[in-house]
Order: C-alpha cells, then structure tokens, then sequence
C-alpha cells in the first residue's frame, strides 16, 4: 500500500540565534544541552490520520494538566545523528532503521505507525534547515529526537484519540563528560529494566524512568551505569542504561565478538546491528548469545574475555572498564580501552563522519 504524501508547511524562525551565539554553543555542547532553531510537528487524530506537517521555529507546548500524557506515559522516542562529511554536506546515519523500530514501539505502545518515509522526511526537513548547527568536524555531530506523545485531555485509561510527533535537534559532543574514558558498572540485582511480555525493546520514556532508582544505587556504589540483567533469573546480561553490551573474547584476528542476543526485553541497538557487520567485514567471528554473569566474572579472570564494550548512539561506543555487583568486583582487562574495541569505535566513526567508504549504504545523504 502506498501513503498518501504529507506536505509540511515551512515557518522557518524570525530569530534564529546569531552566528556568533550558535559559535558559542557548537564550541563545548555537552549531550542534549542545546537545541536549534527549529521543530518539525506532525499531529494525528483518529478518522483522519496524520496532518498538520510542519517545519516550525522552536518553541515551548502547550499541554493542559489533564493530557493523558503527563499521566500515563504513552510516548516514544528515537535517537539518531547527522554528521558533518568531509565535503562539508551532511549525511545521517540509518534513519530508516530508527524509523522501522520507531513503528515496532508505536505497535506496543498502541500508537499510530508513522510511515517510514515520513518520518525520514521530517528528519531531512530539520537538518537541511539547521544545516549550520551541525559540528564542523570529528566525532561530534547534530542528534536527532524524532518522539511521540498522546495528545487527548482526559483521565481514561486507553489509547488516545489524538498524538502529536515532534522532532528536535541538539549539537552532541561526547555523552560520557569524561569522554572515551572506561566506564564502571554496576550489576543490578535489585532492580530489573523489563520483563518478558513488557516494553523492553520498545524506545519509551517508562523504562528509562524505571531504570533512575537503579542508576542512583549504581551511583551510590561508585559507578557510572547500570547493567540490566534478566528479570526471571537475574544471571544473564542484557543491556546497559542507554547502550547495548559487546564481549570481546580472544585477541586479535583471532577474536570473537558477541552481543546479548534479543530476547525481546532489551533494545534492539541500531549500533549493535552496525557494529555486528562492521566486526564481521573486519573478519572477525561474531555472535549473539546469552551470558551470564558468571561467565563474564570467570572470563576476565581467566583471560579468555579480553574486552567488553557498550554503544549506542549517543555514546558511539564506551569502553567497560570495572565491574561491580553485590557479590564482588573485577577489572575489564587491564580496566583501560581495548585495541579491538578502538578499532571498532574508529571503524563506526570512519564511515559515519565520510571517511571510509560505506558497503552497506548506511549513510543518508541530505
Ligand atoms: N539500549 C537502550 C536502553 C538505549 O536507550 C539505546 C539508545 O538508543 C541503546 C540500547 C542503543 O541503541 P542505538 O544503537 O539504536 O542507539
Ligand atoms: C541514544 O543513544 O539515542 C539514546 O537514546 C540513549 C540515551 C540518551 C537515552
């Protein structure tokens, strides 16, 4: 079936920020501190679908007290970059992919499923209009948060009749302050992220609200996030806070690399799918299984887990350097970045900001 075609009105700001302040901003940008000029809103109402496109300057809602979203929380998100190319255009990195796992949460969720193009349309519009908020070089890039909220004033529980999707833009540097540095995590046994038949591989605010109390407690042991591990026997390792988990077994051409496999409550990573046929382009063994907790405490200690590494969008990809849990502690290695996992993070990086060709067309030229 085709979608019928949404056309955005264009009411591009009156006051963008100068030059000089946009300088000011793009020269430190931390992590979602700063936002552009613009928006782009598409609302949805039922009987009548998606209408109202807009590309417009950015700007507060108005929400009233009783919108079912300050209340029970039906909302999605996505997380994607735009990167500056060594010709000086700009390309995003599988929009596409973000807009298919933007459909499979609206399924769960119980919203309405955006169309694909429409989506990666929206995100075009906003970045070809910011084009100058983009960071000019290196890692550092413009992330995009294309979301979705419910948008009906009412108490009822039950899907809302109206939603409106939003999409904003904010120059990124590193997500981690202190930049590629190891991290330390803690394993949470206490706290579970989701269960089997729950929201896990969904991208909405709920799981990242449940996982606050945990990173606090995480927090509290001296670390800086949080690993989930399974609801039902709390053994097998599934994702971190805001980032999947690779495992680095054996050293170099000889190395394996394998990733939780998807057991529906952890998020499918769009960087964990990149990073499985970068690896394998690379030659290098990969796999999807479970492991447990044990397996990795024994594996570093025997040395047949050389390194273990988080990524996602945000934070490309972090090096696990400790390891906490309420049973004992361990080094990742010898705790500082892995050769196998700077490879990999420069491998990502190559392709993503031009440098390297791109075989599996990743890259969305605007
Ligand atoms: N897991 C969680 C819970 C996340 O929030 C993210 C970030 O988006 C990821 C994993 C990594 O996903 P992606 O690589 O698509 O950014
Ligand atoms: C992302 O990497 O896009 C994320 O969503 C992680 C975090 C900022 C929530």
């Amino acid at each position: 079936m085709t979608t019928p075609r949404i056309d955005f009105e264009l009411k591009p700001s009156a006051h963008p920020l100068s030059a000089a302040e946009r300088e000011t901003v793009l020269a430190d940008p931390g992590f979602g501190r700063h936002f552009t000029d613009h928006m782009v809103t598409i609302s949805w109402t039922e009987g009548r679908g998606w209408h109202d496109a807009q590309l417009r300057p950015y700007a507060p809602l108005e929400v009233h007290p009783s919108n079912m979203i300050l209340h029970y929380a039906q909302t999605i998100f996505e997380g994607l970059k735009a990167y500056r190319q060594p010709d000086g255009s700009v390309a995003t990195f599988r929009p596409d992919a973000n807009a298919r796992r933007f459909q499979n949460s609206a399924r769960r969720l119980a919203m309405p499923e955006l169309p694909v193009e429409t989506f990666v349309e929206a995100c075009d519009l906003l970045v070809r209009q910011d084009a100058d908020w983009v960071p000019g070089s290196g890692e550092e890039s413009l992330y995009l948060r294309p979301f979705m909220i419910a948008n009906e004033n009412g108490l009822g529980v039950r899907p809302a009749s109206e939603y409106l999707f939003i999409v904003i833009a904010s120059p990124a540097g590193a997500y981690f302050p202190r930049g590629v540095k190891p991290v330390s995590v803690w394993l949470s046994e206490e706290y579970v992220r989701a269960a089997p038949g729950g929201m896990g591989a969904a991208k909405t605010g709920g799981n990242y609200a449940g996982s606050l109390a945990a990173r606090a407690a995480a927090m509290e042991q001296g670390c800086d996030e949080v690993v989930w591990l399974d609801a039902v026997e709390r053994r097998y390792v599934e994702e971190m806070g805001g980032m999947n988990l690779y495992f680095v077994y054996g050293e170099g051409s000889d190395a394996r690399i394998v990733t939780p496999e998807l057991t529906g409550t952890l998020l499918p990573g769009i960087t964990r799918d990149s990073l499985l046929n970068i690896a394998q382009d690379m030659g290098f063994g990969t796999g999807e299984a479970r492991i447990s907790t044990d397996e990795w405490r024994t594996g570093n200690a025997d040395g047949t887990l050389t390194e273990v590494f988080a990524c996602g969008t945000a934070a490309v990809i972090t090096p696990v350097g400790e390891v906490k849990s309420a049973h004992g502690q361990w080094l990742v290695g010898d705790g500082e970045p892995g050769p196998i996992t700077k490879r990999l993070r420069e491998a990502l990086l190559a392709v993503q900001t031009g440098r390297a060709p791109d075989p599996h067309g990743w890259m969305h030229q605007l």
